[in-house]
């Protein structure tokens, strides 16, 4: 069995093939793990930022489309993906801690390296371990198809961390489109807040307005449903119907937010 990161692009199956978009977007997250390293602490929110635009929509990707397909086909199929899980969920708890610790501290240091080290730690399993089984199981053809439906899933999916939302369907994919038109409207007021040296407060209490309502969003019952135990947190928070509204709320906020950023560009 041999790495997907030693196989040229034709033995992968082609550059549409699922096998070759992934390893395209592990070189990159590569890079911009280097660059969050060299990067001082101002420097280091931009930075972070465009880390979670790979990664979390990349993550959301294989977690509809790839790893259900993955326990469908293989014996231990269950084992390998719940492993890979594990290593999102603690992704999204540590970005999710990291919203919350003051810059420069050490608790934040250990948080970014912890996050820095699992996400590599990630690369490695689906290179080394998990694509290479897949790639026994399924056509080259199948690979190019697979591709295509990563690479749709990818770019709809949410861009920031949801550690309460389900690992798996059907509470992923439900909670896919509500968390993606407010994460990608987050994306916009923050570019737009950058562009102006990340001076204006307004924008800033509007993408954090927005965080909020997406965290709460992500607790309602529905959007849990599919979750192994071991990637599993208590919801807490408000109650449902409370978040319903909130949620109802937050959706016309978020369309209002990001014409308002839009106007500002
Ligand atoms: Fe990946
Ligand atoms: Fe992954």
């Amino acid at each position: 069995m041999r790495s997907v990161a030693d196989q040229s692009v034709r033995e992968l199956g082609g550059r549409m093939s699922v096998l070759v978009r992934q390893r395209d977007d592990h070189v990159e997250l590569d890079s911009l793990l280097d660059r969050l390293a060299l990067s001082s602490h101002e420097e280091q929110l931009p930075v972070l930022l465009d880390l979670y635009r790979l990664v979390f929509p990349h993550a959301f990707a294989e977690e509809s489309v790839l790893w259900p397909l993955m326990r469908r086909v293989l014996p231990d199929g269950e084992q390998l993906t719940l492993q890979v899980e594990q290593e999102h969920q603690e992704v999204n708890e540590l970005v999710t801690r990291l919203e919350h610790l003051e810059r420069g501290t050490p608790e934040r240091e250990a948080a970014l390296g912890r996050l820095a080290e699992v996400l590599r730690e990630d690369v490695r399993d689906e290179e080394d371990e998990l694509f290479p089984r897949l790639q026994e199981r399924v056509s080259a053809r199948q690979l190019r198809m697979l591709g295509l439906a990563w690479e749709i899933v990818r770019r709809v999916a949410p861009t920031r961390a949801h550690p309460i939302v389900a690992r798996r369907p059907p509470g992923n994919v439900l909670a896919a489109l509500p968390l993606s038109v407010l994460d990608r409207s987050r994306d916009r007021l923050d570019a737009a807040r950058f562009a102006r040296g990340a001076t204006d407060g307004s924008l800033h209490a509007l993408s954090e307005g927005l965080s909020r309502v997406s965290h709460a969003v992500e607790r309602l019952p529905i959007m849990r449903r599919g979750e192994d135990p071991s990637t599993s947190r208590g919801a807490g928070g408000r109650s449902a119907p409370v978040v319903v509204v909130i949620f109802a709320l937050g959706a016309v906020g978020a369309v209002v937010a990001a014409g308002l950023a839009r106007r500002r560009l």
